[in-house]
């Protein structure tokens, strides 16, 4: 269980000689064992967020500390060490189409030099808790995407991990589906006191299992706080947006604020 916070952060790229700003002076705190939404339209930064937060992008500005450690100051070996305290998952599950499930989940373990035998019996343990011990030998094309979500999951947390960042990892799922997945986040931060940072578009998604929220709106952090006060009494336009606006938004393609959404 960490505790992770992000300073002051803003994230530049650039493309062509033009500067994008995707993050901007963004300032957050998630606590230990915290369930944590992040929120805001497609385009957002909500995916460069959670990137900084396992450096796989740098930030060009501030910086993230996990556990009062800033992560600028790691070398190459120790950042990659903390990498494997993070567990990342994906809309769209990132499984080794070529490898079973068993091996799915054993790589990152023999990747970091652990003995076979030792990360199939860990991959075995992993593959009960999220209820799939009956798929070991099965290949990513013959599991339905709950399933192939489950198996990124126990891969995430093969190496123990401190923290789990998931990237819109419900999107892909049916409703019903999508509902079992976020049980199944919920049994995991218990049991394993996981702390959980949930990027998504699906206002569900939030309601049903975030403890705290945050919204961001072309790289900028316009509010946070409990989800009960946000979605009780949302402030800024996009936050609004958002909330109240979910049907229009998500029911048709539209343009607002000059933005497409979907
Ligand atoms: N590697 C990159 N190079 C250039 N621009 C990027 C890169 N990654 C993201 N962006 C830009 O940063 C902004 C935020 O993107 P992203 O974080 O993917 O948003 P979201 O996940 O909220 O949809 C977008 O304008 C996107 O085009
Ligand atoms: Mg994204």
């Amino acid at each position: 269980m960490s505790k992770i916070e992000i300073k002051n952060l803003t994230k530049k790229f650039e493309i062509n000689g033009d500067s994008i700003v995707a993050l901007k002076d963004i300032n957050l705190t998630i606590d230990k064992g915290e369930i944590f939404g992040i929120i805001g339209m497609s385009g957002a930064g909500k995916s460069t967020l959670v990137r900084t937060i396992n450096y796989l992008e740098k930030p060009s500005k501030g910086d993230v500390y996990i556990d009062n450690i800033s992560m600028a100051s790691l070398s190459a070996k120790d950042l990659r060490k903390k990498r494997r305290e993070i567990g990342m998952i994906f809309q769209n599950f990132n499984l080794l189409e070529q490898k079973n499930v068993i091996d799915n989940i054993c790589f990152p373990l023999e990747i970091a030099g652990v003995k076979k035998k030792e990360a199939k019996k860990k991959a075995r343990k992993l593959l009960d808790t999220v209820s799939l011990s009956d798929k070991e030998k099965a290949y990513p094309s013959q599991l339905s995407g709950g399933q192939k979500q489950r198996v990124a999951i126990a891969r995430a947390l093969a190496s123990n991990p401190e923290i789990l960042l998931c990237d819109e990892a419900t999107s892909a799922l049916d409703p019903q589906t999508a509902g079992s997945i976020l049980n199944l986040l919920k049994e995991i931060n218990k049991k394993f006191n996981i702390t959980i940072i949930i990027i998504t578009h699906q206002m569900s998604v939030v309601t049903e299992i975030c403890d705290r929220v945050a919204i961001i709106d072309s790289g900028r952090l316009v509010e946070e706080g409990k989800v009960s006060d946000i979605f009780a009494n949302p402030k800024s336009d996009v936050a609004k947006e958002l909330i109240i606006g979910k049907e229009i938004r998500f029911s048709t393609t539209k343009s607002i604020n000059n933005r497409k959404v979907v």
